[in-house]
């Protein structure tokens, strides 16, 4: 039930303006979107690119704090060298604003308030921390304190960074106000809940049956949260950054920064069409898109679709096109450890050559899985892909047109079979591209543009025109404009992939039209036009080019690795009494599990010597629970006992910390009796 439309919004995620943009943003959001928007505009489709900063939210603030200035501040700096590096990478949005705008506000405002006023809010009141001194509620990352679970200090409210356990604020022991210092409170605070449990239904048919075509990945997560059960989500917040939640007695209340964030697509369409807005977001021949990172899937397909459908008089996401995640040289990005290429600095570094890295991020794309941008890669596929292939077709047949023909396109004479095949190849390339395109297979589309110009590149090594110049110039013309129709077409065919490099080809060609309507044809230079002076698309990147690059990151990494060691230097020493307190035992595991709810907990049954104790630890992003049944693991055995999810963990198992907070479970090298002492 193939439907028609009319035209189509495009919204890709709006980043957090709390620091720059790197290759995992470009390579799992903007450049697949702007590629499908190119696309669209190609074809002469009505459509509009939506971006814009997220700028509320805790982060932002605690960034503030951390550096003494505002938030305002903040995101005023990062907004701007965010908008400045999409511009620079050609990520062609229609409009590209803020959360912090005033029309957003309003928006946001108006929407909280319609879904209010229409009984779609339940309110809740619960025990929230809040600090006596600075007169407010506290988020859950300006609490800190002791880990329950390992016993570390500086745990967050949500997590604790250490043994990477999930929690929630009343779980810390000595719970401590990050922002005075002072001992924290309980407080009752009211809050405003979307109900999603009230949503279920329609979304489970709306997603589980009427959207079996999106992504696997996508409609796998959408699947599991729906078959855990959907709760009801708060859509505020205490807090002083933010919209003001628009209802009475909510002094000191702000929406929820995934509340107001998917808005900011409606506001700043709004911002960009005050009069046709609604067009694009209500009339149900317009078609949505959204544009995500895979940490974004749940908000985009559950909660923004459960507001925009509370409201009423909006259309639902068409499709939500989500990514994995790009490592970078194997390792995660991350933006704390500088473990990235920040896309401000590869500007600097390779200035022009933004189609370069646009090529190799959807090269390798992580449509389907996590995948690994590294140096090596980008240098062979610039050098033995864009320069060897592409460039050095156009090239060649824009050398040779200038060199036998003053660089008018030659007429074309009678074909041969190899010819006929040659231009019957190339006619099939607008079929192909666009069926991949039109289902979001970007990686693909792009792989069958370039046997485009792998199929020009073997065509002049086979015929070999510049043989032929001294007996046969009617056949070198025919070879050439043959060649030259294959190159305008290339010009058509990577617009939306390569759009710096399509229009040097265009100007370059003098070519006037251009349309994906024309992908194929094999007359879009007519025979006598004049081309310009041949330059070259691509330049070959040089080993110590890359070099370079890859010492950086180990420069980085060495740092890391310093700084980590710093921030856990060797303890004082101890009493060698203190040390003999400590009751260190092996035990056998004999079942494991995952603790319901809670991503990072595994609940152990442990032999140790005597009985069976429970042990809960927070490994499970490391181990699969079934791993570990049958091994020996070492734990301290005279821990006090504690609640952990309800709980009662009985002792802690010892585990080895990498820098990058990865964790290796400790084991005895043979196997030993269980409950043997470890010395
Ligand atoms: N700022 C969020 C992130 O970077 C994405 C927000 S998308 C929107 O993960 F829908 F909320 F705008
Ligand atoms: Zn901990």
């Amino acid at each position: 039930m193939e439907k028609k439309f009319k035209r189509t919004t495009v919204t890709s995620a709006l980043p957090y303006a709390n620091g720059p943009v790197h290759i995992g943003h470009l390579a799992g959001v903007y450049v697949p979107a702007d590629i499908y928007v190119r696309y669209l505009r190609l074809k002469k489709e009505e459509v509009l690119f939506i971006g814009g900063s997220d700028e509320h939210g805790v982060p932002i603030t605690i960034r503030a704090k951390k550096e003494g200035i505002t938030p305002q501040d903040v995101v005023d700096r990062y907004h701007t060298l965010i908008k400045q590096s999409f511009a620079d990478f050609g990520i062609s949005f229609d409009i590209y604003s803020r959360t912090t705008s005033k029309t957003h506000h309003e928006v946001a405002s108006d929407f909280f308030r319609k879904l209010y006023d229409k009984g779609e809010f339940i309110e809740r009141t619960s025990e929230q921390y809040y600090d006596e001194e600075a007169h407010q509620f506290l988020a859950d990352r300006y609490i800190t304190g002791e880990c329950p679970h390992c016993h570390s200090e500086g745990a967050y409210g949500d997590q604790c960074e250490k043994c990477g356990t999930s929690l929630s604020p009343t779980d810390l022991i000595h719970p401590k106000s990050a922002i005075s210092g002072s001992q924290p409170v309980r407080k009752e605070t009211k809050h405003w809940y979307l109900p999603l449990d009230q949503h279920e239904s329609w979304l489970r048919q709306w997603i589980l049956e009427d959207h079996k075509e999106w992504r696997p990945n996508v409609y796998g997560q959408c699947k599991s949260w729906l078959d855990m059960g959907l709760q009801p989500r708060a859509v505020s917040r205490d807090l002083d950054w933010g919209i003001p939640v628009p209802v009475e007695g909510a002094e000191g209340k702000v929406l929820y920064v995934w509340f107001d964030a998917p808005i900011g697509y409606i506001s700043n369409t709004k911002e960009l069409l005050p009069d046709s807005w609604e067009t694009w977001w209500k009339d149900p021949e317009s078609r949505l898109i959204h544009f995500i990172g895979k940490d974004n899937i749940v908000f985009h397909c559950i909660v923004f679709p459960a507001m925009l459908k509370a409201e009423g008089s909006y259309i639902l996401p068409d499709n939500v096109p989500s990514n994995e995640f790009l490592n970078l040289e194997g390792d995660k990005i991350s933006t704390s450890r500088n473990w990235a290429v920040w896309l401000h600095e590869y500007l600097e570094e390779f200035p022009g050559k933004q189609d370069v890295l646009r090529y190799v991020l959807t090269a390798n794309a992580p449509e389907t899985k996590d995948n690994d941008f590294t140096w090596r890669d980008f240098q062979a596929r610039n050098n033995n892909e864009l320069v060897a292939v592409y460039g050095n077709f156009v090239n060649r047949a824009l050398v040779l047109t200038h060199k036998y023909f003053e660089g008018k396109v030659p007429a074309a004479g009678p074909l041969t079979d190899y010819d006929r095949e040659t231009l019957h190849e190339f006619a099939d390339v607008k079929t192909e591209v666009e069926k991949l395109l039109d289902v979001f297979k970007f990686r693909d589309a792009q792989k069958e543009a370039m046997n485009l110009a792998r199929i020009g590149n073997k065509y002049l090594a086979d015929t070999e025109p510049w043989k032929l110049a001294k007996t046969d110039m009617e056949r070198v013309g025919t070879i050439l404009n043959i060649s030259l129709q294959l190159v305008a077409n290339l010009a058509i065919a990577f617009e939306p992939f390569l759009p710096f490099s399509s229009q040097k080809l265009r100007g370059m060609l003098g070519m006037t039209a251009f349309d994906w309507a024309q992908l194929g044809q094999t007359d879009l230079l007519p025979t006598g036009h004049q081309l310009n002076k041949a330059e070259l698309l691509f330049e070959k990147i040089e080993d110590a080019t890359i070099e370079a690059q890859i010492q950086k990151l180990q420069d980085t990494k060495k740092a890391n690795d310093e700084a980590a060691y710093k921030a856990h230097p060797i303890r004082e020493n101890i009493d060698f009494e203190d040390f003999l307190k400590l009751d260190i035992r092996v035990g056998t595991v004999l079942e494991c599990q995952k603790v319901p709810k809670a991503d990072k907990l595994l609940q152990f049954k442990i032999e140790d010597g005597l009985e069976t104790r429970t042990i809960v630890s927070g490994i499970a992003l490391y181990y699969a629970p079934e791993e570990l049944v049958g091994k020996q693991v070492c734990f301290i055995a005279n821990l006090p006992p504690r609640k952990l999810r309800g709980i009662v963990s009985e002792g802690m198992i010892l585990s080895a910390e990498n820098a990058d907070g990865t964790l290796a479970v400790i084991t005895p090298e043979k196997l030993v009796k269980p409950g043997s002492q470890v010395k």
